[in-house]
Formats: structure tokens, C-alpha cells, sequence
């Protein structure tokens, strides 16, 4: 195997002139993740299979291009990027924090998702790259005060690294100088086949989860955690994707409450033929668990690759949605004395 290294290469440019760069990191143990500043997106990620093959396991786009186009925008499925301020959903966009009532944009029917308008997956953030003890990037962006209708300047930095263990680990930082709401997350899709399986759902999936948030039908929690024993959410032991999906009206985007706290393994996944395994270890309470319903064939990305429904499958670490207005929920406010810190890791081997 060659040595641990990190590469930057010119990735196009945004409308406005800006310069996108792309920067390729490698573990020397056949991992290697690329990653864009725009959007601070995973747009490659290869790791091997059972023959040492190797293969990339995320959807996305050989040029910055494939994020600006408008059938991308229309189609809105965040590809791989950084989600922030918020990610996953805030009911019709309203929070109060210390008395004071917010309007954030509603971009997703009546509720605000991702971020607004303009979240961290649409920016151009600041790129540092280290070396020591592995290579990794670090990518920073501030958030001015009011941004997408936020309160406080919120100072984001997140650094991508690989491990010894081909694991992509994603160290979350941010401070304010307001009392503001938070929840970070990165929005990969993978599909662990590597292109030869069109859609995701013969992978097998693992959630150490006893409960998932129950939703209504725009998608926002009732409040409620349900047991997910005797139900489709039910993935405390492995199942296919596709074994109950249809069973789900339109197929699993939901949070599960993840078992434990601190650092742990949360959710494991194996695609059976390339014998491909994906672990997820996370601090976060909560994962999102989307299974691409929403792609629908509009999209062509890298190999020629066109994704349909279940092309891909996220694994969103995450607080619970709409936690600001639901007082029960692990809180998501930040304040000007501390510092947010998070860690999540997609760790990936074989197993046959
Ligand atoms: C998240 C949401 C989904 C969808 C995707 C992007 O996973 O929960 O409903 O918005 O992002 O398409």
C-alpha cells in the first residue's frame, strides 16, 4: 500500500467567479474520499471490496457542474454536502429562543429543511489541510448573523480525516456569539455496491435503535417515541432494505433514537455481493435513515451513472428534527460560552 497523502486539484468554478477546489485524500490502505469546498460534499469515495477491489460507494459528480445544475437544484437531494445550520426539518420554519420568536425560509412543503435557501451545503468554505496524524482537511465557514434568518454569528469548523482503519472521520466545531439552534450533519448517500446494483435495496442494514421518532404527514415529529419491535423500523437485527419497505408509505425518512450516548457504533450495513460492510459510529442521539425515495431517474452522475429511486441510502447522524420546538427533545441550543463539538465516522471493511 502507498503512503497517506492529500492532493488539491482546481474543481471548477460558481457563477460568481468563485473557485472551487477538489481535494483527494488517501489512507494508504486503499481508502480514498474527495472532497469538494463547495458544499464541503463527499463527491468520491472509494473503498475496497472482498477481493481488495476498490470501488466508490457515494453518489455524486465528476465536476462541480453536476451540484449547480438545475435539474440538481430541482431535484434538492444534497448529495454527499455539509447540512447546516439545521439539518433535517424545523416546523413551518418558526422557532423561539429566550423570548424571541425566528422566521426561517420553508423550503420543504410547510417546513423549513437543510438549512434554508442557501444552507452549508451551497457555500464555499475555507480550506486547511493537515497532515499529522493522518491527512485531513478542515474546512471552515462563518455564518454571518441572520443568515437564511438564523440568529448569531456561528463560526463552523469541520475536519475530514481518514484513519489507519478506512474510516472517514467528521469532527464537528462551531461557537456563536448569540444564543442560536444548531444540528450538523453530512448528507452521503452510499450504495455499497459500487455501481453495480442500481438501487439499495438488497443491502442489509443494522440500527442499534429501540425507538424512532413517529411523524405526521409533512414529515415533522409528533413527539412521540415508538418501540420500533414488531414494525418495519425495527432494524435492532439485520434486514434488507427492501425486505419491508413497502410497508412504510413512501419508503423510510425517518429518525431513530439511537441507543446509548457518547461515541458508539450506531448502525452497520453489508451489501452481500461486493461484501462490502459500512459502520457508522456517532455521539449524536439520533439518525436519519433515508432511502432515496425521492431520486427519480432525473439525475446522471459519475460512471454515467442514473439515479433512480433507492440509488442510494443516507445515514444522517443528527439531533431529532424540529428539536427546537419540542421542549422534551435533547436541546439544540448553542450559546456564546460554549463550544459544539461532534463526531461521526463512516468506517468501511468487508466481510464475506
Ligand atoms: C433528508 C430528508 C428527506 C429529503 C432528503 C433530501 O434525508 O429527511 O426528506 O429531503 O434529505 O432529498
Amino acid at each position: 500500500m502507498s503512503q497517506p497523502s492529500i492532493t488539491a486539484a482546481e474543481f471548477g468554478q460558481l457563477p460568481d467567479g468563485q473557485a472551487v477546489q477538489l481535494f483527494t485524500l488517501t489512507n494508504g490502505q486503499g481508502l480514498e474520499a474527495r472532497i469538494s469546498t463547495y458544499g464541503g460534499i463527499v463527491t468520491h469515495l472509494l473503498a475496497p471490496d472482498k477481493n481488495g477491489q476498490p470501488g466508490d460507494v457515494v453518489l455524486g459528480f465528476d465536476s462541480v457542474e453536476g451540484y449547480l445544475s438545475e435539474a440538481y437544484q430541482e431535484a434538492g437531494p444534497y448529495f454527499g454536502a455539509l447540512i447546516g445550520r439545521y439539518g433535517n426539518r424545523i416546523r413551518e420554519g418558526r422557532f423561539s429562543l429566550d423570548g424571541q420568536e425566528y422566521t426561517l425560509a420553508t423550503n420543504n412543503g410547510p417546513n423549513h429543511l437543510h438549512g434554508g435557501l442557501k444552507g452549508f451545503d451551497k457555500v464555499v468554505w475555507q480550506a486547511e489541510v493537515l497532515v499529522d496524524p493522518m491527512p485531513g482537511l478542515r474546512l471552515t465557514y462563518i455564518s454571518a448573523n441572520g443568515e437564511e434568518g438564523y440568529p448569531g454569528t456561528l463560526t463552523v469548523s469541520v475536519v475530514y480525516m481518514l484513519t489507519p482503519d478506512n474510516g472517514l472521520r467528521i469532527s464537528y466545531a462551531a461557537t456563536t456569539d448569540q444564543a442560536t439552534v444548531l444540528n450538523l450533519t453530512n448528507h452521503s448517500y452510499f450504495n455499497l455496491s459500487a455501481g453495480a446494483s442500481a438501487d439499495v435495496l438488497g443491502h442489509e442494514l443494522q440500527l442499534h435503535a429501540g425507538r424512532y421518532t413517529v411523524v405526521d404527514d409533512t414529515l415533522i415529529p409528533t413527539g412521540e417515541l415508538r418501540p420500533v419491535a414488531g414494525s418495519p423500523f425495527d432494524f435492532s437485527s439485520p434486514h434488507a432494505i427492501g425486505t419491508r419497505i413497502g410497508d412504510v408509505p413512501g419508503g423510510y425518512d425517518h429518525n431513530w433514537v439511537l441507543d446509548g450516548e457518547d461515541f458508539r457504533l450506531v448502525a452497520t450495513a453489508h451489501e452481500p455481493t461486493s461484501g462490502r460492510t459500512l459502520e457508522v459510529y456517532t455521539d449524536q442521539p439520533g439518525v436519519q435513515f433515508y432511502s432515496g425515495n425521492f431520486l427519480a431517474g432525473t439525475l446522471t452522475g459519475k460512471h454515467g451513472t442514473v439515479y433512480g429511486k433507492h440509488a442510494g441510502f443516507c445515514l444522517e447522524t443528527q439531533h431529532f428534527p424540529d428539536s427546537p420546538n419540542q421542549p422534551e427533545f435533547t436541546s439544540t441550543v448553542l450559546r456564546p460560552e460554549e463550544l459544539f463539538s461532534s463526531v461521526t465516522e463512516y468506517r468501511f471493511g468487508v466481510k464475506s
